[in-house]
């Protein structure tokens, strides 16, 4: 008799395959990162994410309240200033004026403790040149990213995001000891209790492109001196494990399908929950595919998430949470 081994029996009928399936995909998996803008009175659309919008505070908190309902497991919220508004230091990151505190504080005002509300800790929103920290001057007379003067003030800008109501706190700028400092500021001022979603391997990628409209980022250059290169796996390994011993309480690895084969190492080594980002530049492929009928948009969807949380993350965060969630739930 041949073949012996028949692993069709098992893929027969819909009922076999959800019985043997390895992996699932639930509403409480997914997380929306959600952009809310200043000085605009109706959500203004971003072209290069189709569906995907900034929000006024009002439509912030609707939207929100919608993406809740449908299950999400929580929100991840940026802030857009007025071109105006930015500065060298990114003080609007750290005013509890600022939009993207204005942006939370309405949210934990409307949601309260339903979800699990997060922000972005990181000034390149709110910079005039769109880099991630604070710049020095460079020995060769450039300009650099200035590591340590960065972490003042993403310690500042943590304290008043956790003022503003935030639960998790996502420090994305890749400054070294950006978790430690973030840790010890927030304990001072008594946050002990407000965690840390760390962007622990976040690669220098060409994926971020839509992200740039999606914040109006002034950023001329690139983040390479900052972010990893896609070149490296293992230095993945050493930026996961320093956020662990730095106080982590979630690391996560970004963009998400270029780099499922770290998101499973990291996955297999970490003691914390592990999150992947799925990006915006994923988002628009998967989403102008679709537009010119070429792939069906709700299956790559599913399947985009699904090979995320098969490769090992526990939390997705993609711009398609509530619609999914709808979907699933
Ligand atoms: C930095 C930040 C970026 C993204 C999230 N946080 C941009 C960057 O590092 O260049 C990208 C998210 C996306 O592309 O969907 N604040």
């Amino acid at each position: 008799m041949f073949p012996v081994h028949r692993p069709r029996r098992l893929r027969g009928t819909p009922a076999l395959r959800r019985l043997v399936a390895e992996t699932s995909l639930e509403p409480r998996h997914l997380v929306l990162p959600m952009f809310v803008a200043d000085g605009i009175d109706e959500p203004r659309p971003i072209s290069s994410m189709p569906g995907v919008v900034q929000h006024t505070l009002d439509s912030l908190r609707k939207a929100a309240a919608d993406a809740v309902a449908a299950g999400v497991g929580g929100l991840m919220l940026f802030g857009v200033p007025r071109e105006e508004d930015k500065d060298p230091e990114g003080s609007g990151a750290t005013d509890p004026d600022g939009i993207l505190n204005r942006g939370l504080a309405g949210l934990k005002a409307e949601l309260g403790d339903a979800t699990v509300l997060m922000a972005d800790t990181c000034l390149d929103e709110f910079t005039s040149h769109g880099h991630c920290g604070v710049l020095a001057e460079s020995e060769s007379g450039g300009v650099r990213v200035d590591n340590d003067a960065t972490l003042a003030r993403y310690v500042d800008m943590a304290v008043a995001q956790a003022d503003a109501g935030a639960h998790l706190l996502g420090p994305s700028g890749m400054m070294d000891g950006q978790v430690a400092a973030i840790r010890k500021g927030l304990d001072a001022a008594g946050h002990v209790d407000v965690g840390q979603l760390a962007y622990s391997a976040k690669y220098a990628s060409a994926f971020y492109g839509p992200f740039r409209e999606a914040v109006g980022s002034s950023l001329e250059g690139d983040r390479r001196t900052y972010q990893q290169d896609p070149a490296n796996r293992r230095e993945s390994l050493l930026e996961v494990d320093l956020d662990l011993a730095e106080g982590a309480d979630v690391v996560m690895v970004k963009p998400a399908m270029s780099y499922l084969d770290v998101l499973r190492e990291v996955a297999d080594r970490s003691t914390v929950p592990v999150a992947a980002y799925q990006i915006s530049g994923e988002y628009a492929m998967i989403t102008a595919a679709a537009q010119n009928g070429w792939i069906d948009r709700d299956a790559a969807v599913l399947e985009s998430l699904l090979s995320i949380r098969r490769a090992g993350a526990d939390i997705v965060l993609t711009y398609w949470a509530a619609e999914a969630a709808g979907w699933l739930s």
